[in-house]
């Protein structure tokens, strides 16, 4: 079925001027962008968007990273965008990710990798909705 999945290019991969071959490889497995802005996130939109990890023991070093500069945040549209979108990825940890993936490519730790992609339909539809109004997606 087709699919909309949230993609965020993390300060990592901004910092290190790869964003447009992380939108490639996302154009290339035949998903679209259907909404993208570039913004820096304060500890407020951060913390929020990672609550369920809010008790876990890295959750503090995740916010600390991802308030450390812009990041691109992007809706994807496509078939099984979700599943495509992991797929592209790999692991969390870099040192897991099978090669050709986006973080065996571009991440340096399980902080800094690079891209965070929604995990299950429920993620994906909250996600998006968390940084996106509706009028700011635009289907083709
Ligand atoms: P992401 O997909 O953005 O979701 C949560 C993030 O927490 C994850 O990518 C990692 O960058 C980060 N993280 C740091 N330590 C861990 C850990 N031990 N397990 C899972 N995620 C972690």
């Amino acid at each position: 079925a087709v699919e909309r999945t949230l993609s965020i290019v993390k300060p990592d991969a901004v910092a290190k001027n790869v964003i447009g071959e992380i939108v490639t490889r996302f154009e290339k497995a035949g998903l679209q962008v259907v909404a993208a802005k570039m913004i820096k996130l304060d500890d407020e939109k951060a913390g929020g968007f990672y609550a369920e990890h809010k008790e876990r023991p890295f959750f503090k070093d995740l916010v600390s990273f991802m308030t450390s500069g812009p990041v691109v945040v992007q809706v994807l549209e496509g078939e099984n965008a979700i599943a495509a979108n992991r797929d592209l990825m790999g692991a969390t940890n870099p040192k897991e990710a099978a090669a050709g993936t986006i973080r065996a490519d571009f991440a340096e730790s399980i902080d800094a990798n690079a891209v965070h992609g929604s995990d299950s339909a429920a993620s994906a539809e909250r996600e998006i909705a968390y940084f996106f109004a509706a009028d700011e997606i635009c289907s083709r």
